[in-house]
């Protein structure tokens, strides 16, 4: 088996550690996959910016030419954000035959539907593992390991930036502004941290995870959201003053409306947690996920939320079962998993 040639579109936090790890790990991926991963291109808006990247990567692997790149890819990683080119990047790499793997949940929030689509006309793979909480294995297990089940409710905290902020508020005293900052020089946030701190990242997370949980499609525009900007000093220190913290919880679960119609409902918003909960001592850039299945029960998902190297993680996992895939043959979950179930409101539920 000759090499699969895989093309990195973004070399930022993320990217630069997937780069990494693809250079680092080549013989141990080359294992895993049975057959050896090139890494044939880095596309970047300014590829003579300085930027951090490990020694063992070779710099003349950036490129400005993102679509000349795709077009000589069998595997295409997609971790610069944004919805375009992003979006019309993905679609040329699923219409030219290449399996893709991003960890772009805004776009998969807003679009992801047209490109499962394309992925399932085209026969390729598209993964996203890294699209919701970070190294947290969770779309896998919902998505395939749950699909026999039938989820109740998912509950979780899957915004790395908005947790390191309420609780660097909550443990030192520390303004908002300076914790977003921090968040910000520590990799968590996003470009913008307007998605993280409004609740957008959290609520697209949610859409993605109730899409796949409840076999729907949920969107952005489905989630009724609340971010933390208006969580003082003093609401924290009362909360802990009264036994509690606060965090921003992704809630999405099956309910039944006013109509008897059943449906699904996702709301992200901040939340009192006493203490005594589980929820309450996920610290830092930490994220959980608690699923309550049918039959599984509870479920709960714990790790690393935001960060380069976690995420990177996530990313190589989809890499080396797509690459798998175009060695062994094979493919990932298809769109044809979907039905349609009503986005009930989530004041409904
Ligand atoms: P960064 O802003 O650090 O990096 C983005 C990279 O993409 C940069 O290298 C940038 O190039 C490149 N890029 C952006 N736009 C273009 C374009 N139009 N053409 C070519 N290159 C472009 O982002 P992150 O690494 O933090 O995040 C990347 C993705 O991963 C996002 O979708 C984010 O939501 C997601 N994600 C991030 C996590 C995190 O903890 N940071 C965790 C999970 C997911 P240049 O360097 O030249 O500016
Ligand atoms: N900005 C995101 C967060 C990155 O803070 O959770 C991980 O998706």
């Amino acid at each position: 088996q000759g090499p699969l040639r895989v093309a990195l579109l973004g070399c930022g936090v993320v990217g630069s550690e997937v780069a990494r790890l693809l250079t680092q790990q080549s013989a141990d991926l080359a294992s895993r996959v049975g057959a050896p991963l090139e890494l044939v291109g880095i596309a970047v808006r300014d590829a003579s910016a300085p930027r951090p990247l490990a020694a063992s990567v070779d710099r003349s692997l950036l490129t400005e030419d993102a679509e000349g790149l795709v077009a000589r890819a069998d595997i295409v990683i997609e971790v610069m954000g944004g919805i375009e080119p992003a979006r019309t990047l993905l679609l040329r790499a699923i219409e030219s035959g290449a399996a893709v793997v991003t960890a772009n949940k805004a776009l998969l929030a807003e679009d992801g539907p047209t490109l499962y689509k394309a992925a399932d006309t085209a026969g390729v793979d598209i993964y996203f593992e890294a699209a919701v909480a970070g190294a947290i294995p969770i779309v896998r297990p919902v998505r395939e390991s749950l699909a026999g089940d039938s989820v109740r409710r998912i509950l979780g905290i899957v915004n790395g930036t908005t947790n390191y902020v309420l609780d660097q508020m909550a443990s030192t005293g520390m303004s908002f502004d300076d914790a977003v900052k921090q968040a910000q020089d520590l990799g968590y946030a996003e470009a913008d941290p307007t998605a993280d701190v409004e609740g957008f990242d959290a609520a697209a997370k949610a859409a993605i995870l109730a899409s796949l949980a409840f076999h729907t499609r949920v969107s952005l525009e489905d989630v009724a959201r609340e971010g933390i900007t208006r969580i003082t000093a003093d609401d924290v220190a009362w909360a802990a003053q009264t036994g509690h913290v606060i965090k921003l919880l992704a809630i999405a679960e099956s309910v039944t409306g006013d109509d008897g119609a059943h449906g699904v409902s996702v709301r992200v918003h901040p939340a009192l947690v006493p203490l005594t909960h589980p929820l309450a001592g996920v610290r830092g850039a930490f994220n959980a996920v608690f699923v309550e299945a049918d039959a599984a029960g509870e479920l709960m998902f714990y790790g690393r939320g935001a960060g380069g190297a976690p995420t990177a993680s996530a990313v190589l996992g989809d890499v080396v079962s797509a690459a798998r895939h175009r060695v062994l043959g094979g493919k990932g979950p298809e769109e044809s998993t979907y039905a349609a179930l009503p986005i009930l409101p989530a004041s409904t539920a």
